[in-house]
């Protein structure tokens, strides 16, 4: 398990270089040209002697994907470098150096803290730069400020460099992603991974120029932090300078959300050098700015929230100095990072962009799908708001932010007539945001309809000409004729996204399951429910340690004799575990298929524990399940059967089952833990480990596995690696969280490549297509 509990930091694994980009030499850095003003800024610096430093020339051989762009910048040098006007031309951006923490000290560019980590930073850029084919140009770098990064702490910075004017003109008319791309893979190839000061893979690179350079420069600065659940205002009243800044931070899996209240003094005719910019990044980037205010109209008088993509944002107030009224007041909080999208199958609902009506994030795409609840029904969407950017003035098609449905892209303001269309049973919508301006979004609502039914859209048809609401059935009605065919009221098999209560009937309302409300009329539905709470005791000791056994008191540890811990489990009740069907199959040496050697440790903490609050049973039957294919890892599931019940307590609880119909959405945060090897080909951890992954979307997940994640399969993990389960977790839980903080056991450690790899998530046999089996053979 790669993710130290509490919450440690991440591991991060460098991802090995393609092979050519690894078969460049070594070379000591070329001495660079300095313009013979700027003698003092060039300096050598060796501070990375561990970095492999290549000549250009063979780095970019190994980026062949990308040799049109090559092959543009070197042409832009070739004909540049005979060009006689230069200018200041910048690259700034940002990255993130893995294991620093970033702390209040770090907001004080004054601080020895930040002077240490900046430099650090400057000497690792000016070595890359002045190592390659922009090192003639190259004068320094420059540390602006810090944040904290998403598995360490992230640096933003300015590069200066002396070029030729035209060269950075060429650059500029490129499109921000061209941009990154020249920035990155073109001006620096020397930017290789397998860095391990720096995530290499975490860095941001955007052509700027002097202006936004010289705002950041003169600006007054405040660098402002809010943890969850708190305010923090920002507010300006008779300022007496003419550029100002707030750095706003939070946490690094929220987003910042800003909401001005009042703004005056952002008067007409001024708007070049008085203006209010928000920017989704903590520089003054033209290729970053969420929205800007100034000229006429800018500002009705109206709240306006804000959000941005990350943890970061920055406002800057620019005004000229004659207004002497002005007034800003807004505050800033932290906001859970929210995934959109997601399966709907529902008679009727509503849809907005993220955040509504907050402006919606730069950087963002959606994809939602929406069903009918029944065959031969179809769906009919209306616009009721749309407010997005809208498209570049000579395309034909939307090409900046936009909101498809059912393939055809809309991003401006549509005529009543024009806002409400249907559609068939399903349909597929997607929300796309680029990098820069947003606006406050789209709301929509759709709902489910038949031509053919005259109970539609919400009401079941009784057959006998009564319509009913859908939750109720016809049946149990008096409303309904007692003899009126049970076909024509309910439905004799659910769909798969209904929820199936004892009694046959079918629910459309999701994940129904214990959440203290009866939705079956038979009560079916809150009937298994003593399982997937913690136990957790209110009284602390102060200043002790966590009872963490608490934490997952399902989690089980399969032992074998003398191999110890070998796989994990889940308790689901006072007799059962489930764990994964490969932990059974036998080696050259070992029977693991046999019942006999077998224990299963019960709340336990660190794995050897003698306590007499762990329970040890002995296993007296190991059901496979039938269809476990050892080739593909399918059906990887197993059922345990313990010789004697064992008993409840704070350190041991049964996990919930999650029922067939249940949804766990991609994007939803859950649990996996273990006690599994702490990295690939590492040794297995001491204490039980916890690591924080997200479902992922399936389709995704089967084109990264090359289509072979099957319908008992799930993904879960960050694409971008570092937090999995390893060798050793398998057969244990991927819990997810649902209404009343109840668990649910949504996956079994099964299988991956590798251990946290990147674009390599975890796959874990999906609980809810295995349901029924684990029912059946239960009870
Ligand atoms: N098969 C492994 C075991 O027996 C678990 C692998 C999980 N791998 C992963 N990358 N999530 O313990």
């Amino acid at each position: 398990m790669l993710q130290p509990f509490p919450s440690g930091r991440i591991s991060v694994y460098s991802i090995p270089a393609p092979d050519a980009e690894r078969a460049s030499g070594q070379e000591s850095p070329r001495v660079s040209y300095c313009p013979s003003y700027q003698e003092g800024v060039c300096q050598k610096y060796h501070f990375f002697k561990r970095m492999k430093l290549c000549f250009w020339r063979r780095c970019l051989l190994g980026i062949l994907p990308t040799v049109s762009l090559t092959v543009t910048a070197i042409l832009l040098v070739l004909h540049y470098s005979l060009s006689p006007a230069f200018s200041f031309t910048y690259i700034s951006g940002s990255v993130e150096i893995p294991n620093l923490t970033y702390t209040n000290d770090l907001n004080d560019p004054t601080s020895q803290k930040f002077l240490l980590q900046a430099k650090a930073v400057q000497n690792y850029l000016a070595e890359t730069y002045e190592s390659s084919f922009l090192g003639k140009y190259y004068l320094k770098s420059v540390v602006a400020t810090f944040s904290e990064g998403e598995s360490g702490l992230r640096a933003y910075f300015w590069n200066t460099f002396w070029a030729p004017q035209d060269m950075v003109a060429s650059l500029k008319k490129l499109t921000p992603v061209e941009q990154k791309e020249i920035c990155s893979k073109q001006a620096a190839p020397l930017f290789s991974s397998g860095e391990e000061d720096f995530d290499l893979d975490t860095m941001e690179l955007f052509v700027s120029d002097s202006i936004e350079y010289d705002v950041m420069l003169k600006s007054v600065s405040f660098d402002l932090y809010a943890k969850p659940g708190n305010n923090r205002t920002l507010t300006l009243m008779n300022p007496k300078k003419s550029f100002y800044q707030w750095r706003l931070r939070v946490p690094s899996n929220y987003v910042v959300r800003l909401v001005v209240i009042t703004l005056r003094g952002v008067t007409p005719e001024s708007c070049a050098s008085h203006h209010l910019s928000a920017y989704d990044f903590l520089l003054p980037l033209q290729n970053k700015i969420i929205t800007r205010w100034c000229g006429p109209g800018a500002w009705t008088p109206s709240v306006v929230r804000l959000t941005s993509s990350s943890n970061v944002m920055l406002l800057t107030f620019s005004l000229d100095r004659r207004g002497e009224r002005n007034i800003l007041k807004a505050h800033f909080q932290a906001i859970p990072k929210i995934i959109c999208g997601g399966h709907y199958t529902s008679w009727n609902g509503t849809l907005s962009s993220p955040y509504y009506p907050s402006y919606y994030p730069p950087n963002i795409d959606c994809t939602w799908i929406i069903k009918a609840p029944l065959p031969g029904y179809k769906l009919s969407i209306k616009i009721l708001v749309i407010q997005i950017q809208e498209k570049s003035p000579g395309s034909s098609r939307c090409d900046k932010d936009w909101l498809e449905i059912d393939g055809v892209r809309y991003c401006k303001a549509l005529s009543e007539n024009n806002r409400n269309r249907e559609y068939g049973y399903s349909v597929e919508i997607n929300f796309h945001s680029d990098e820069l301006v947003t606006h406050r979004g789209f709301y929509i609502e759709y709902k489910a309809f038949s031509h053919t039914d005259r109970c539609n859209p919400e009401k079941l048809n009784c057959g006998d000409g009564k319509c009913k609401p859908q939750y109720k059935s016809c049946k149990d009605d008096d409303s309904c004729r007692q003899d009126s065919e049970e076909n024509n009221c309910s439905y004799k098999s659910c769909s798969p996204y209904a929820y199936k209560c004892l009694n046959g009937k079918c629910l459309l309302k999701p994940n129904p399951e214990c959440d203290g409300k009866r939705d079956c009329t038979d009560g079916s539905d809150e009937m298994n429910c003593a399982c997937g709470r913690r136990q957790l005791k209110r009284t602390r000791i102060v200043g002790g340690e966590d009872a963490r056994s608490e934490k997952w008191p399902w989690q089980a540890s399969l032992q074998m004799g003398a191999h110890g811990h070998v796989c994990g489990a889940s308790v689901i009740s006072n007799r059962w575990l489930v764990s994964a069907a490969h932990c059974f199959l036998d080696s050259h040496s070992v029977r693991y298929s046999v019942p006999m050697g077998w224990r299963a440790y019960m709340g336990s903490h660190t794995i050897n524990e003698k306590s007499n609050r762990v329970a040890v049973r002995s296993i007296i039957r190991i059901i496979v399940h039938p269809q476990y294919d050892q080739s593909i890892s399918d059906y990887d599931i197993a059922l345990l059967e313990m010789e004697t019940p064992v008993l409840f307590s704070e350190l041991v609880q049964p996990i919930c089952l999650p029922s067939t119909s249940r949804v766990f959405l991609y994007g939803t945060v859950c649990y996996v833990t273990g006690w599994g090897a702490i990295k690939e080909n590492s040794h297995l951890a001491k204490t039980l480990q916890e690591a924080r992954v997200r479902m992922i979307n399936q389709s995704v997940c089967n084109k990264l596995y090359d289509d072979l994640i099957t319908s008992r399969m799930l993904c879960a993990g960050n694409l971008n690696g570092g937090v999995d389960a390893c060798q050793g977790d398998s057969g244990g839980p991927l819990a997810c969280s649902g209404k009343g903080n109840r668990w649910y056991l949504a996956g079994i450690v099964s299988w991956g490549e590798g251990c946290a790899r990147r674009n390599r998530p975890g796959v874990y046999t999906r609980v809810t297509a295995l349901y029924d089996w684990i029912r059946r053979n239960t009870n």
